[in-house]
Protein backbone atom coordinates (compact mmCIF):
# COMPACT_ATOMS: atom_id res chain seq x y z
CA UNK A 1 0.00 0.00 0.00
CA UNK A 2 1.38 3.41 -0.89
CA UNK A 3 0.91 6.36 1.72
CA UNK A 4 1.00 9.96 0.93
CA UNK A 5 0.61 12.60 3.62
CA UNK A 6 -1.39 15.96 2.72
CA UNK A 7 -1.48 17.90 6.11
CA UNK A 8 -3.42 17.24 9.58
CA UNK A 9 -5.34 14.40 9.03
CA UNK A 10 -5.98 14.34 5.12
CA UNK A 11 -3.56 11.69 3.24
CA UNK A 12 -4.54 8.88 0.26
CA UNK A 13 -3.60 5.34 0.64
CA UNK A 14 -3.41 3.63 -2.97
CA UNK A 15 -4.35 -0.28 -2.30
CA UNK A 16 -5.87 -2.83 -5.16
CA UNK A 17 -5.75 -0.22 -8.40
CA UNK A 18 -7.67 2.08 -5.63
CA UNK A 19 -6.75 5.72 -4.27
CA UNK A 20 -8.55 6.68 -1.10
CA UNK A 21 -8.79 10.04 0.46
CA UNK A 22 -9.13 10.61 3.66
CA UNK A 23 -10.36 13.96 5.40
CA UNK A 24 -9.17 16.33 2.73
CA UNK A 25 -8.62 19.84 3.92
CA UNK A 26 -5.86 21.49 1.95
CA UNK A 27 -7.01 24.66 0.88
CA UNK A 28 -6.66 26.63 4.45
CA UNK A 29 -4.15 24.60 5.55
CA UNK A 30 -0.87 26.67 5.41
CA UNK A 31 1.54 23.78 5.83
CA UNK A 32 0.18 22.28 2.57
CA UNK A 33 0.37 25.24 0.30
CA UNK A 34 2.78 24.07 -2.25
CA UNK A 35 0.34 20.86 -2.70
CA UNK A 36 -1.93 21.75 -5.99
CA UNK A 37 -5.34 20.41 -5.16
CA UNK A 38 -5.89 19.35 -8.81
CA UNK A 39 -2.93 16.98 -9.08
CA UNK A 40 -5.01 15.22 -5.84
CA UNK A 41 -6.82 11.64 -7.56
CA UNK A 42 -9.49 9.70 -5.58
CA UNK A 43 -11.55 6.66 -5.95
CA UNK A 44 -13.38 6.93 -2.96
CA UNK A 45 -13.21 9.88 0.06
CA UNK A 46 -13.73 8.67 3.33
CA UNK A 47 -14.83 11.01 5.74
CA UNK A 48 -14.04 10.41 9.88
CA UNK A 49 -16.44 13.55 11.28
CA UNK A 50 -18.17 16.41 10.06
CA UNK A 51 -15.28 19.40 11.34
CA UNK A 52 -14.02 21.59 8.64
CA UNK A 53 -10.56 20.43 8.88
CA UNK A 54 -11.80 16.92 8.04
CA UNK A 55 -14.24 17.99 5.00
CA UNK A 56 -12.81 21.39 3.94
CA UNK A 57 -12.08 20.03 0.59
CA UNK A 58 -14.49 16.83 0.37
CA UNK A 59 -17.36 18.04 -1.96
CA UNK A 60 -14.63 19.86 -4.65
CA UNK A 61 -12.62 16.76 -4.89
CA UNK A 62 -15.65 14.86 -5.03
CA UNK A 63 -17.07 16.51 -8.15
CA UNK A 64 -13.90 16.79 -10.02
CA UNK A 65 -12.94 13.03 -9.25
CA UNK A 66 -16.44 11.50 -9.27
CA UNK A 67 -15.43 9.90 -5.94
CA UNK A 68 -17.51 7.88 -4.01
CA UNK A 69 -17.92 9.49 -0.23
CA UNK A 70 -18.09 6.95 2.20
CA UNK A 71 -18.90 8.67 5.78
CA UNK A 72 -21.72 8.35 8.50
CA UNK A 73 -24.88 8.00 7.38
CA UNK A 74 -25.77 11.94 8.58
CA UNK A 75 -22.42 13.50 6.54
CA UNK A 76 -23.28 11.19 3.44
CA UNK A 77 -26.91 12.52 3.67
CA UNK A 78 -25.99 15.95 3.60
CA UNK A 79 -24.07 15.48 1.04
CA UNK A 80 -26.78 14.09 -0.54
CA UNK A 81 -29.53 16.68 0.00
CA UNK A 82 -27.84 19.92 0.77
CA UNK A 83 -24.93 19.98 -2.14
CA UNK A 84 -26.93 17.23 -4.67
CA UNK A 85 -23.67 15.11 -4.30
CA UNK A 86 -25.28 11.20 -5.06
CA UNK A 87 -22.35 9.19 -5.51
CA UNK A 88 -21.57 7.80 -1.36
CA UNK A 89 -22.36 5.14 0.90
CA UNK A 90 -23.71 5.28 4.26
CA UNK A 91 -22.48 3.31 6.98
CA UNK A 92 -22.51 3.63 10.87
CA UNK A 93 -20.81 2.11 13.72
CA UNK A 94 -19.85 -2.04 13.83
CA UNK A 95 -20.68 -1.58 10.01
CA UNK A 96 -18.88 -4.28 7.63
CA UNK A 97 -19.11 -3.57 3.99
CA UNK A 98 -16.59 -5.31 1.41
CA UNK A 99 -15.80 -2.25 -1.59
CA UNK A 100 -13.96 -3.33 -4.39
CA UNK A 101 -10.72 -2.01 -2.64
CA UNK A 102 -11.43 -4.04 0.41
CA UNK A 103 -13.54 -5.00 3.66
CA UNK A 104 -14.33 -1.48 5.44
CA UNK A 105 -15.33 -1.71 9.44
CA UNK A 106 -17.05 1.41 11.08
CA UNK A 107 -15.05 1.26 14.18
CA UNK A 108 -16.03 4.04 17.39
CA UNK A 109 -14.38 7.53 17.86
CA UNK A 110 -14.75 9.49 20.81
CA UNK A 111 -14.96 13.13 19.27
CA UNK A 112 -17.64 15.65 18.24
CA UNK A 113 -19.22 15.95 14.63
CA UNK A 114 -20.68 19.05 13.65
CA UNK A 115 -20.74 19.94 9.87
CA UNK A 116 -19.57 23.37 8.39
CA UNK A 117 -23.30 24.73 8.36
CA UNK A 118 -24.12 23.61 11.53
CA UNK A 119 -25.59 20.80 10.57
CA UNK A 120 -25.92 17.32 13.15
CA UNK A 121 -23.05 15.40 11.63
CA UNK A 122 -23.55 12.04 13.63
CA UNK A 123 -21.12 10.66 15.83
CA UNK A 124 -17.50 10.25 14.75
CA UNK A 125 -15.68 7.61 13.14
CA UNK A 126 -12.91 5.44 12.70
CA UNK A 127 -12.17 3.41 9.67
CA UNK A 128 -10.55 -0.31 9.71
CA UNK A 129 -9.77 -1.65 5.85
CA UNK A 130 -7.91 -5.27 4.86
CA UNK A 131 -7.41 -6.75 2.40
CA UNK A 132 -4.50 -9.04 0.75
CA UNK A 133 -2.31 -6.11 0.09
CA UNK A 134 -2.57 -5.54 4.01
CA UNK A 135 -4.39 -4.02 6.82
CA UNK A 136 -4.59 -0.65 8.46
CA UNK A 137 -7.09 1.20 10.73
CA UNK A 138 -6.96 5.37 10.34
CA UNK A 139 -8.57 6.83 14.20
CA UNK A 140 -10.02 9.51 12.69
CA UNK A 141 -10.08 12.41 15.65
CA UNK A 142 -10.52 10.52 18.53
CA UNK A 143 -9.28 10.30 22.35
CA UNK A 144 -7.52 6.96 23.61
CA UNK A 145 -10.74 4.69 24.26
CA UNK A 146 -11.16 1.78 25.48
CA UNK A 147 -13.04 0.26 22.27
CA UNK A 148 -9.12 -0.02 20.63
CA UNK A 149 -8.76 -3.16 22.20
CA UNK A 150 -11.69 -4.74 20.17
CA UNK A 151 -9.72 -3.94 16.61
CA UNK A 152 -6.87 -6.51 17.85
CA UNK A 153 -10.06 -9.30 18.07
CA UNK A 154 -11.00 -8.80 14.26
CA UNK A 155 -8.29 -7.42 12.53
CA UNK A 156 -3.92 -8.10 12.66
CA UNK A 157 -3.01 -4.22 11.41
CA UNK A 158 0.60 -3.82 9.94
CA UNK A 159 -0.40 -0.14 10.78
CA UNK A 160 -2.37 2.62 11.98
CA UNK A 161 -3.03 6.01 11.31
CA UNK A 162 -3.34 8.14 14.45
CA UNK A 163 -4.03 11.50 15.92
CA UNK A 164 -1.11 12.52 18.01
CA UNK A 165 -1.22 16.61 18.59
CA UNK A 166 -3.18 16.46 21.36
CA UNK A 167 -5.40 19.48 22.79
CA UNK A 168 -8.27 18.23 20.27
CA UNK A 169 -7.44 14.19 20.24
CA UNK A 170 -4.97 12.23 21.95
CA UNK A 171 -1.39 13.06 22.75
CA UNK A 172 1.81 11.41 22.06
CA UNK A 173 0.95 9.73 25.31
CA UNK A 174 -1.84 8.45 24.65
CA UNK A 175 -1.29 7.58 20.89
CA UNK A 176 1.82 4.94 23.04
CA UNK A 177 -1.14 3.32 24.72
CA UNK A 178 -3.60 3.49 21.90
CA UNK A 179 -0.89 1.54 19.72
CA UNK A 180 -0.45 -0.86 22.69
CA UNK A 181 -4.27 -1.64 22.78
CA UNK A 182 -4.76 -2.17 18.95
CA UNK A 183 -1.76 -4.18 19.26
CA UNK A 184 0.49 -2.55 16.32
CA UNK A 185 4.06 -1.03 16.28
CA UNK A 186 4.10 0.78 13.09
CA UNK A 187 2.51 4.11 13.63
CA UNK A 188 1.63 7.12 11.42
CA UNK A 189 1.26 10.43 13.23
CA UNK A 190 -1.12 12.59 11.77
CA UNK A 191 -3.13 15.96 13.04
CA UNK A 192 -0.43 17.92 14.48
CA UNK A 193 1.75 20.92 13.63
CA UNK A 194 -1.18 22.44 11.57
CA UNK A 195 -2.55 25.02 14.07
CA UNK A 196 -1.17 26.17 17.95
CA UNK A 197 -2.73 24.39 20.13
CA UNK A 198 -1.54 21.02 18.34
CA UNK A 199 2.17 22.03 17.91
CA UNK A 200 4.31 19.04 18.54
CA UNK A 201 8.35 18.12 18.86
CA UNK A 202 8.96 15.65 16.72
CA UNK A 203 11.77 14.22 18.25
CA UNK A 204 10.33 13.79 21.32
CA UNK A 205 7.43 12.00 19.94
CA UNK A 206 9.53 9.48 17.94
CA UNK A 207 11.46 8.58 21.39
CA UNK A 208 7.79 7.86 23.24
CA UNK A 209 7.35 5.24 21.01
CA UNK A 210 10.54 4.48 20.16
CA UNK A 211 11.31 3.78 23.75
CA UNK A 212 8.59 0.98 23.64
CA UNK A 213 9.97 -0.61 20.63
CA UNK A 214 7.49 1.02 18.63
CA UNK A 215 8.19 3.09 15.32
CA UNK A 216 6.58 6.54 14.74
CA UNK A 217 6.50 7.70 11.29
CA UNK A 218 6.10 11.33 10.57
CA UNK A 219 5.56 11.77 7.17
CA UNK A 220 6.27 15.20 5.17
CA UNK A 221 3.70 16.75 3.60
CA UNK A 222 3.34 16.08 0.43
CA UNK A 223 5.62 13.21 0.70
CA UNK A 224 4.65 9.00 0.05
CA UNK A 225 6.16 6.00 1.59
CA UNK A 226 5.29 2.60 0.95
CA UNK A 227 3.64 0.85 3.92
NI1 LIG B 1 -12.44 17.16 14.81
MN1 LIG C 1 -9.72 17.66 13.62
Amino acid sequence: MKFTYYGQSCFTIETKGKTLLFDPMITSNTLASHIDLDSIKADYILISHGHGDHVEDALKLAKSNEATIVSNYEIVTWYNEVHKYEKSHPMNHGGIWNFDFGRLRMVNAVHSSVLPDGTYGGNPVGFVIDNDEGCFYFAGDTALTWDMKLIPMWSKLDFAILPIGDNFTMGIEDAVIASDFIECNKIIGVHYDTFGFIKIDHNQAKQAFNEKGKELILVNIGDSIEV
